[in-house]
């Protein structure tokens, strides 16, 4: 549970949610975003987490063996195999950002932010992102981070880590919360969040609600099945489920209300993209007392939270190399870090140097790999998923795993069965155009 927790909860919380919000319009987006986590990310959280526990393996043989007992096609199994790749994928920009918290760790332990205003905030982070080396530098630390805890399989020594620092993170957020409060636009920010403004939900915003679910509570890839096939047979599915979706969802939407206080307090950009916490909270740590302490401490968290969840990307595909084959934990995880590390390099010159090489719709790197994932890659393993386990499983096998009777059973399965899906579906006909 504590991994689950770990792996739902890093940068798409903090950094994610927070800049879509902005760029999405405000308040609309929230509410579809709440929306897509009750009715598609909660129950298919449940779906993947009990997939992983009948199956006991990583995510391509666990298929291949769900399948077997359900007497269905052996195809299946590359639902999980589609979702190792998305997962290192996701790696791919998820350490770039990462290395982003790292530097921004420096940088506060340098008291960079001392009486800073907006506009040096601005200048500090284009001045980061303007430099290949000082990105890729970062980047590769945070992929040694990464492999290192892999490549020795001592991921749950520090998924214990998350019993303490998780709380942590809140704590620091309910301060920086008060703090934006007090001297932010705090009316403001609610305002933009929460009032709701039915005219702003766009279907992009629907989409990339939808998406961000998947990518907020680790769905769609196989990372939850890893973790579910961990998970002691006495502990509920549902009620693990909820606690961490609710977590996680709140911390984001802390987040987001701290930084908006800021943004309109200091006349900011709301839709200014992936580096809004970046030119944002530096403000509010160069202002408060105490807020060199607070900042760095701050930043090490979230560094903590993103290193969980990146453990969880490529975990899927290590398992299934070294189950599979003779090849061993370092090596499996040398060569993917290896390939992982040289897609980051990618990312990052995306940033600068190859800014204006655009893939698809004029998307460049970053953009295509993080709408690539979120948007595709994630809703169809997920919809796969609840597919599989709504109309393949036995339903004696699917109840019997997730522990529920009649009423929340029911719950389960019309959601899992019907409104997930099909919510999935309309959004991809609309994505390819079917539907307009
Ligand atoms: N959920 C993590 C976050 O919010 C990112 C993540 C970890 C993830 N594992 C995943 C996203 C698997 C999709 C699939 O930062």
């Amino acid at each position: 549970m504590l991994a689950t927790a770990g792996s739902a909860i890093g940068l798409g919380n903090i950094w994610k949610l927070p800049y879509m919000i902005g760029v999405n319009g405000g308040s609309a987006f929230v509410l579809v975003f709440i929306a897509c986590i009750f009715f598609v990310g909660i129950p298919l959280m449940m779906t993947e987490i009990l997939l992983g526990r009948r199956a006991q393996k990583n995510p391509h043989d666990g298929m291949a063996a769900l399948a077997l007992e359900a007497n269905a096609n052996n195809l299946w199994k590359y639902i999980g195999g589609i979702g190792m790749v998305t997962g290192l994928l996701i790696l791919g920009f998820y350490s770039v950002i990462g290395g982003w918290v790292l530097s921004y760790i420096w940088f506060a332990l340098q008291n960079a932010f001392h009486n800073i205003n907006g506009l040096q905030a601005k200048t500090n982070f284009d001045a980061l992102l303007a430099s290949p080396i000082a990105l890729v530098l970062w980047h590769t630390i945070f992929m040694f981070l990464t492999m290192g805890v892999v490549a020795r399989g001592v991921n749950q020594g520090l998924e214990r880590a998350n019993n303490i620092l998780i709380p942590a993170l809140f704590v620091i957020l309910f301060i920086l919360l008060g703090y934006s409060m007090a001297v932010g636009d705090f009316g403001a920010s609610s305002h933009f969040m929460f009032a709701p403004d039915f005219s702003k939900i766009t279907p992009v915003a629907v989409l990339s609600a939808l998406g961000h679910a998947f990518f907020s509570l680790s769905l769609g890839m196989g990372a939850v099945m890893v973790y579910g096939s961990y998970l002691q047979r006495d502990v509920s599915i549902a009620r693990t489920t909820i606690y961490i979706a609710l977590a996680d969802t709140a911390l984001g939407l802390l987040v987001g209300l701290a930084i908006y206080s800021l943004v309109f307090a200091n006349n900011l950009e709301p839709a200014a993209g992936p580096g809004l916490i970046f030119q944002t909270l530096p403000i509010a740590f160069g202002h408060m007392p105490g807020g060199s302490v607070i900042g760095v401490l701050f930043f090490l968290l979230v560094a903590f939270a993103a290193w969980t969840s990146a453990i969880s990307l490529v975990e899927p595909a290590i398992a299934w190399i070294t189950e599979n084959t003779q090849i061993t934990r370092v090596q499996s995880a040398l060569m993917i870090g290896v390939a992982v590390w040289l897609l980051g390099v990618a990312v990052v010159l995306s940033f600068n140097n190859w800014s204006s090489i655009k893939i698809i719709f004029g998307l460049n790197i970053f953009e295509t790999l993080d709408k690539l994932t979120s948007t595709i890659l994630l809703p169809l393993g997920g919809l796969m998923m609840a597919l599989f386990a709504g109309y393949v499983m036995k339903k004696d096998h699917v109840q019997e795993e997730l522990g529920l009777k009649d009423i929340s059973f029911k719950c389960w399965r019309i959601t899992n069965n019907l409104i997930a899906p099909i919510a999935i579906l309309a959004v991809f006909l609309y994505l390819f155009g079917f539907v307009k």
